[in-house]
Formats: structure tokens, C-alpha cells, sequence
């Protein structure tokens, strides 16, 4: 059992069994009926944190079962603000102390209005706090870029300035103080998601401004991260056939490469040489060329530096391939010190559910969640061309969940166990189909669990196939993802950018169910994973320097291949 999860002051079951994707979600601040109700909520919280040592006290007098609980869910709140806030203990009230900690131990910025984005501050009320080390080094950047970013947000003259060169086109580039890299909304929000994450690490690593193309749905999803300053690309952007670039376009910089276009001239800082384009579209898609990849190679990048506007298009958890450029590497160890925490921290920073979305995220929690003693994530994701359910995955999944403990066996021969002090599990399934959390639910309804748990089984909903950009959809897939990361134990699908959002972000090492062959259980059937980074699908193969094929996942110990896909690369930790 989890010592470190704060729990909240339990609210009545509201909300139905499927999320819904409006039904008085909280709305922002300026609607005054939900401002009452986060009101409530933060009163709620206040007067629970007042209340803790008062329970612990009164709870030496009364026991009874009820009572009980309530002591161990006050002293574990009380030890999650013990540990994580040891050095502000001394003097200081606790609401000062709940404070602290909502910035996530300063990976966070402060100075935003809350009411507009609550999912910001609240989500440490729901999830574990990270146990991974933030390095100050990381935070001290991280506040350096959001000065950057609003020094050259849309909204300033320097912006004006670069708008300016990207209208003239091709010109004298080295005197653009603002550098770009517009992110164009591209595949799966599971994917979009780690390409955000590795577009802004690109960024930071580059001294460039993110600026996000909003696709149809991406102000929907989530709040602006950087205080002060927009990340959306303006409406009125000049250039807007940006989001038609593909692999042949002849702005690429793999066309580019292949065509021998001077990307920049190196004697363009003398005032009477040479010109560089100024904007390159990086295309960083799975399909991308061998003239592509050379992004990732240090020699062909340089050139890259000087360009004021890059678009990036890919449906990649790039990282990996960034760690393998000799250049970043100083600056990637001082950031993340412990390699495997990238997108752990960086996913936390970025990516805060709108309070439509954090409507359902919490509603959801309420009603199914918070009662158990433990959470059991599951995320089911069949590479099949039928919907399923699939005899052979259910099977996967007991296989894997009971051989390694996380769900109990049920007695075939018993009708009633009866335990003293039963432990709840409630299971949180995410699949497009809604079979196996039927089938599961039935076999711990016609069953006791051997070990007398109690079982639940919820699935919050099902839409029988992925659907790319549909709006309410998507608001349910990032409710979901964030209800996964807020799991204790979390047992993913092979492949699934989905599962790897929610295990970043809940800094959960998952249980991976291997991808089954030809509809059979695959031996083993689950692995733990190495790391909860997400795995790269479609990392170059090949030696920069060399300028041959080569395995990028020998070439430094803390990038590996995937447990889940050969070819792939993921950080794991130096140490392993
Ligand atoms: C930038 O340009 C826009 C439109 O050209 C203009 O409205 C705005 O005032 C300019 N901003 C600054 C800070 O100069
Ligand atoms: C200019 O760039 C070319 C190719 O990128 C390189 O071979 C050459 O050494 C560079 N010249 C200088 C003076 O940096
Ligand atoms: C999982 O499958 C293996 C091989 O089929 C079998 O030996 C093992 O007993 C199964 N474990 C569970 C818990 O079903
Ligand atoms: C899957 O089935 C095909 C044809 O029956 C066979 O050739 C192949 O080896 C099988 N693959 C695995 C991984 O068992």
C-alpha cells in the first residue's frame, strides 16, 4: 500500500457511469456558479488540512471501524506534507505549507490566475507526489525559458520583428533575436502529447520560442503553460500553409539536404555574402526520410541554429535521439540527472487539463475512485483491424495481473470469504472496447477473490474505435489518461502512446503487456518496464560520425531499446 497518497475529503458519488463530455463540468472563473464550487472545494481542503492533527488526536478515544480508517487517512496525509515539505515545517501555518507543494517542489511556475486552469494547483491533491529529483538546474532553466517566451510571445515587438523576416523570405538571418519552433498538431492526442514534450525539450536545449499550432482541439485540452504569455500560434499567423507540409515538401530540410539548397551560407554574418531561408520545415513524422533523420546528426544540424522559424511535424517521442547529439549532452545531464525522469517532468510542467476536462477528471475520481484502498490501472490498446474484445488479451491481462499479485485469484470453489479487514481495489480499465472490463467485473461478481479483496471494475468509456481529432472524444482519452496516471499500479499495452502518457505522468513504472502474435497470449505476457519514458517507434539507425547504419540503442548505456518494440529507443536510468 501506498504511504505517500494524500487522501481527499471524500465527496458524495456524482456523475454518471460514462464520462460525459459537458453536464456542468466547471467552467472558468468568470462563471460565477462553479467559482462557489471551487470555492467549496478549496474551503473543503482548508478546513481538512486544519482538521488533521486534531483527528489523529480524537481518534486515541473512539474506535471504531469507521473512525479507524479515518486516522490512517489523516495520518497519511499528514505524512505526505511531512516528507515533502520537511524544510518549510518550522514556524510556517499549514495552508502556507499545501501552498508550497502545489508548484510541485517549484517545477511549476507561480503567479497564474488559478481559477482559470484548477487542474494546475489541484492535481498534487490526487496524485502521488513525484518521487524523482528535480534538479534545480532544470527549474533555473525552466523559469529562463518562460522569460524568453514572453519576451518574444506573439504579442511583442521582437515577434513583430521575426514576422517581418518570414514575410521578406529568404535574407540575413543572424540578426533575428527570436528564434521559433512551431509545433504543427499532427496524429493522436497520445502522440501529440509526446511530441509537445519533445518539441519544447528541443526548444529549451535550442534557446527557442514554442509556439503551438491549435489544430481543432488543442485550446480545448489544455491550459497555457507559461505564465504571461501565450504558447498559441496567432490566429493571424502569415504563414499558413505550414499545416499542408508533408515528406515533399521543398522547404523540408530533408529535401533541402537531398537538393543541396544552402541552408546557411556560413559567411552570412559578413554583410556582403550569402542568404538563408527564413523558415525550415522539419519533418520528424514515422514516414521521414534518410535526409530527414540528419536532423538528428550534430554535422547537418548546425546550420539549422541560425534559421528564425522552424515548423516540426511527427507523431515521435523524439527524445531519445536527442540525448545520442553530442552537443546536448552536458546540457541534457545537467538538466535531468536522473535520465529517465525527462518526460515524468517535462509532462507535469507542460500539459493541465482545461477545467472542462479537470471536470470530468475529478467528478470521475469522486464518484469510482477515491473510496479504494488501492488503484489498479489498466490500459488495453488491440492492434487488430476488429474491435474486439479478444479472448486472447483477456487472458493476457489475467495472466499478467494475477501471476505478478496485482489482482487477486477468485475461488473457483468457495461461495463467501470472509476477511476482517478486506482491502478495496478498484480497477480502472481504458479500452475502445467495452468487453473486457464486462468480462472482469463478471468473474469478480460470480467469484470471491481468493484472498477475500473486494474488486471493482470501472470503465469510464468506450468508443469502439480511435477516432484522430474529434473534439468530446479526445476530452475523454486526456481525461482518461490523467485518471490513469493517478493509479497506484498501472499495466499498459505494447505500443500504446496513450499508456505512456498516463505512466510519465504518474511517475509509474508500468507493466507492459506484451504485443500478441497471431491471437495467442505472448510468454511472458507482461515485462516491468525499464524506465516510464515513453519509447521513440521510429528512431534513426545510424552512426552520424560513421555515416553508416548503426544501432542507436548500443551506443550509451541510458538509451536502450523498448521492452515493447525492438527497434525503438527509450532512456533509462544511467544507473541501471
Ligand atoms: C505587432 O504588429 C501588430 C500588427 O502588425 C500590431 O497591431 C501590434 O501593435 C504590434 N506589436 C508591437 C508590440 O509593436
Ligand atoms: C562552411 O560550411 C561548409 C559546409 O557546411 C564547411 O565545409 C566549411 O568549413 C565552412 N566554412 C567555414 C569558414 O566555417
Ligand atoms: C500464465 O500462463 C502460463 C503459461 O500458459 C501458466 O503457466 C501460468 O500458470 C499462467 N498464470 C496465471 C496466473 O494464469
Ligand atoms: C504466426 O503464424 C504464422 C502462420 O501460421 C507463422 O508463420 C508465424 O511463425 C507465427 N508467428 C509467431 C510469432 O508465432
Amino acid at each position: 500500500m501506498d504511504m505517500k497518497r494524500i487522501r481527499r475529503p471524500q465527496q458524495s458519488p456524482t456523475g454518471p457511469g460514462d464520462l460525459e463530455s459537458d453536464g456542468g463540468a466547471p467552467k472558468p472563473a468568470a462563471d460565477r456558479k462553479s467559482g462557489g464550487r471551487t470555492l467549496r472545494f478549496v474551503l473543503a481542503l482548508v478546513s481538512f488540512l486544519m482538521v488533521l492533527p486534531l483527528m489523529v488526536f480524537v481518534s486515541g478515544f473512539h474506535r471504531n471501524p469507521s473512525f479507524d480508517r479515518l486516522r490512517q487517512v489523516t495520518e497519511r496525509g499528514h505524512f505526505e506534507l511531512n516528507a515533502g515539505l520537511e524544510k518549510e515545517m518550522v514556524g510556517s501555518s499549514k495552508s502556507q505549507k499545501a501552498k508550497v507543494d502545489k508548484l510541485l517542489g517549484g517545477l511549476l511556475a507561480s503567479g497564474f490566475d488559478e481559477h482559470s486552469c484548477l487542474s494546475r494547483y489541484q492535481s498534487v491533491l490526487y496524485r502521488k507526489s513525484s518521487s524523482y529529483l528535480l534538479s534545480a538546474y532544470l527549474m533555473q532553466r525552466l523559469r529562463k525559458y518562460e522569460e524568453i517566451h514572453q519576451k518574444c510571445s506573439p504579442s511583442s515587438e521582437l515577434y513583430n520583428q521575426t514576422i517581418d523576416q518570414l514575410k521578406a523570405g529568404a535574407g540575413k538571418t543572424s540578426s533575428a533575436k527570436c528564434k521559433y519552433v512551431v509545433w504543427i498538431s499532427y496524429s493522436g492526442l497520445g502522440n501529440r502529447i509526446l511530441t509537445l514534450a519533445s518539441t519544447f525539450l528541443y526548444a529549451l536545449l535550442t534557446n527557442r520560442v514554442l509556439l503551438v499550432d491549435r489544430g481543432v482541439d488543442m485550446t480545448d485540452l489544455f491550459c497555457e503553460p507559461f505564465p504571461r504569455a501565450s504558447w498559441l500560434l496567432p490566429l493571424d499567423f502569415p504563414l499558413s500553409r505550414f499545416t499542408s507540409f508533408d515528406i515533399h515538401s521543398p522547404n523540408s530540410f530533408g529535401n533541402m539536404l537531398k537538393n543541396k539548397v544552402v541552408i546557411n551560407n556560413n559567411l552570412s554574418d559578413d554583410a556582403s555574402h550569402g542568404s538563408s531561408p527564413s523558415f525550415v520545415y522539419l519533418h520528424l513524422a514515422h514516414d521521414y526520410s534518410d535526409h530527414d533523420k540528419l536532423f538528428f546528426c550534430e554535422d547537418d544540424h548546425g546550420p539549422l541554429e541560425k534559421i528564425p522559424w522552424l515548423f516540426l511535424r511527427s507523431d515521435n517521442y523524439f527524445v531519445p535521439s536527442l540525448f545520442l547529439i553530442p552537443g546536448y549532452q552536458e546540457e541534457l545531464h545537467q538538466l535531468f540527472p536522473k535520465t529517465d525522469t525527462v518526460f515524468h517532468h517535462l509532462g507535469r510542467y507542460l500539459f493541465h487539463p482545461t477545467n472542462k476536462v479537470w471536470g470530468l477528471i475529478t467528478r470521475y475520481y469522486q464518484a469510482y475512485l477515491a473510496q479504494a484502498d488501492e488503484r489498479v490501472g489498466i490500459q488495453i490498446r488491440v492492434f487488430e483491424t476488429k474491435s474486439g474484445p479478444f479472448q486472447h488479451v483477456l487472458d493476457q491481462i489475467f495472466n499478467c495481473t494475477m501471476q505478478h499479485k496485482l489482482l487477486p485469484q477468485v475461488s473457483k470453489t468457495e461461495n463467501i470469504i470472509t476477511k476482517l479487514d478486506k482491502k478495496t481495489k478498484a480497477i480502472l480499465l481504458t479500452s475502445l472496447s467495452s468487453g473486457y472490463s464486462e468480462m472482469i467485473r463478471n468473474m469478480y461478481l460470480e467469484h470471491p477473490a481468493a484472498n477475500g479483496d473486494v474488486i471493482s471494475v470501472f470503465q469510464p468509456s468506450q468508443e469502439e474505435h480511435q477516432q484522430t481529432e474529434k473534439q468530446t472524444h479526445n476530452m475523454k482519452a486526456w481525461a482518461e489518461m490523467y485518471l490513469l496516471s493517478f493509479t497506484d499500479v498501472l499495466v499498459t499495452s505494447a505500443w500504446s502512446t496513450f499508456g505512456y502518457v498516463a505512466q510519465g505522468l504518474g511517475g509509474l513504472k508500468p507493466w507492459v503487456l506484451m504485443k500478441p502474435e497471431n491471437r495467442t497470449v505472448p510468454h511472458p505476457p507482461c515485462k516491468l518496464a525499464m524506465s516510464m519514458e515513453p519509447c521513440f517507434h521510429a528512431p534513426p539507425l545510424y552512426d552520424c560520425k560513421a555515416k553508416v547504419g548503426a544501432d542507436t540503442g548500443e551506443m550509451v548505456p541510458h538509451v536502450r531499446h523498448c521492452e515493447d518494440m525492438s527497434w525503438g529507443l527509450k532512456l533509462v536510468d544511467r544507473d541501471d
